[in-house]
């Protein structure tokens, strides 16, 4: 095998795959670098897995709680985590694969190995030099971190995080999640659907801090219901972790309490996989936040090589990540893709109700002093979301009031994750809300409410 290609990239993520994926197309010989499984965190310990997760946890909720409704009578429902992980862990392992498939079909080398930037477009793989013609790109991801200094440091046992908890045999007790962001809200709607005891902390005044309040808000009220603990702008001081269990103490404002568990799963953000990758080596600088710094066309500040996907900035997202995968190789190949909208990547927490939303929230328009008026459509006047008793829920647009631009959209439903789309190619495209309701929308579907959101932004809602 020779050691040059035209394009090596280090970390086969979704980020990094996609590229190599591209890359191939275009004609240029790739090399993708590896150390663990193809496919990165999504597919091996992240979105994949989990979504298998979720599935089982909202069957679990169906058919113990709602399945009456529907004329199916179940009599005594035994869960099953164990099962339950298996086939989460077969998806994965299928993904992972399909990825490997993927390589070979386009013809992509893999090289197993930890990868490392050497000057002169060089990458060293556990003592081997490869290089590049054309461009290294660097896609090397992220990782799950503790908080050391108050004692949560990840013990795999007791102090967990989404990758242990993709594989537990058997569930806690007790659990507290420490983080209301995507991971730690999929992971409490999981484990509360399994009979765990929940806690849900969240530094920030409510979950999902991201998102628009009055999505939030839902979840908020959905999760109680449940019996999930929820926790907000509750900071833990201090934690003591045995081999058994872990107490935490937290303080809310002025008051403070302990928190005693058989498990803490860690879900306060990522840290970036940058040590040891060679940029200092290369002279590749790093933003203040300490993501790799790169320029429109995602180059580093050195010439050749690129950055993509969660180490060259936010959103930590897959999707994110492959766009700019994508965009990397057509500029390898002397094309010119694009630009990314980074304004308009939709972001989606899959618990049940899902939270999808795209653009800006209701504060941030606020903020920045627009001039915006809201549309707003409950699920439990839409036919389709009542023929599932799914009628949790809103669609929210906020549309700008003297051009009916799309600002922003939220959607809480049973299927969020699907809907967000119709209006991430409305705002990618600039189309008006008065063209979103232009299009015939079928019935009865969850998407009718995109539709009334937008009527009723315009002051013309038919169903409420
Ligand atoms: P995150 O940054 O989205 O959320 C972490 C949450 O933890 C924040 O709300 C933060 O305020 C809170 N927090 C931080 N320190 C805390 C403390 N000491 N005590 C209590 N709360 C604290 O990080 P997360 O959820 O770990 O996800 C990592 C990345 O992966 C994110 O960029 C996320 O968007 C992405 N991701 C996306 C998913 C999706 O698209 N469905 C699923 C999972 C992750």
């Amino acid at each position: 095998m020779s050691n040059t290609f035209d394009v090596i990239i280090v970390g086969g993520g979704p980020a990094g795959y996609v590229c190599a994926i591209r890359c191939a197309q275009l004609g240029l010989q790739t090399a993708v670098v590896e150390r663990e499984k193809l496919g990165g965190v999504c597919v091996n310990v992240g979105c994949i897995p989990s979504k298998a997760l979720l599935h089982s946890a909202a069957l679990a909720n169906t058919i113990r709680h709602d399945a009456g409704r529907f004329g199916i009578e179940v009599g005594n429902v035994t869960l099953d985590f164990s099962t339950a992980i298996k086939h989460s862990r077969a998806v994965s392992e299928q993904n992972s694969k399909g990825v490997g498939f993927l390589m070979k079909k386009h013809k992509v080398t893999v090289i197993n190995g930890t990868g490392r930037l050497l000057p002169g477009r060089k990458v060293d793989v556990d003592g081997e030099t490869y290089t590049a013609t054309k461009g290294v790109v660097l896609a090397t991801g992220t990782r799950v971190k503790g908080i050391p200094p108050i004692g949560l440091d990840i013990n795999r046992t007791t102090v967990i995080s989404s990758d242990e908890a993709l594989f537990l045999e058997k569930t806690p007790g007790s659990l507290a999640i420490i983080g209301a962001g995507a991971v730690g809200t999929e992971f409490a709607d999981v484990f509360n659907a399994f009979d765990v005891e929940v806690t849900l902390i969240e530094a920030l005044p409510r979950i999902l801090p991201n998102d628009d309040r009055e999505a939030s808000a839902v979840i908020k009220r959905v999760f109680k219901k449940r019996g999930i603990r929820v926790m907000e702008g509750v900071t833990v001081t201090s934690a003591k972790v045995t081999s058994r269990s872990v107490t935490l103490e937290v303080k809310t404002g002025d008051t403070a309490d302990t928190i005693k568990v058989d498990k803490v799963l860690m879900a306060a953000g990522r840290a970036m996989n940058l040590e040891d990758v060679g940029l200092e080596a290369v002279g590749i600088a790093r933003t203040d936040q300490g993501f790799v710094t790169v320029d429109g066309a995602l180059q580093t500040t050195v010439e050749g090589y690129y950055g993509i996907g969660d180490i060259a900035g936010p959103p930590m997202l897959a999707h994110k990540g492959s766009r700019e995968g994508l965009n990397v190789a057509e500029t390898l190949a002397g094309l010119t893709p694009p630009p990314i909208r980074y304004d308009n990547i939709p972001a989606v927490t899959y618990c049940h109700p899902e939270v999808a939303s795209i653009g800006l929230t209701e504060d941030q328009c606020k903020e920045q002093q627009l001039d915006y008026q809201v549309g707003k459509f409950p699920m439990s006047a839409n036919g389709r979301a009542r023929a599932a008793n799914e009628t949790e829920g809103f669609v929210k647009i906020i549309r700008d009031r003297k051009y009916g631009e799309i600002l922003g959209a939220h959607i809480v439903a049973s299927h969020a994750s699907e809907m967000i789309h119709e209006l991430a190619v409305a705002r990618e495209n600039e189309y008006t809300v008065e063209e979103i309701d232009l299009a015939v929308h079928a019935h009865p579907t969850l998407s009718e409410a995109v539709a009334e959101a937008a009527l009723d932004s315009m002051g013309r809602v038919l169903h409420t």
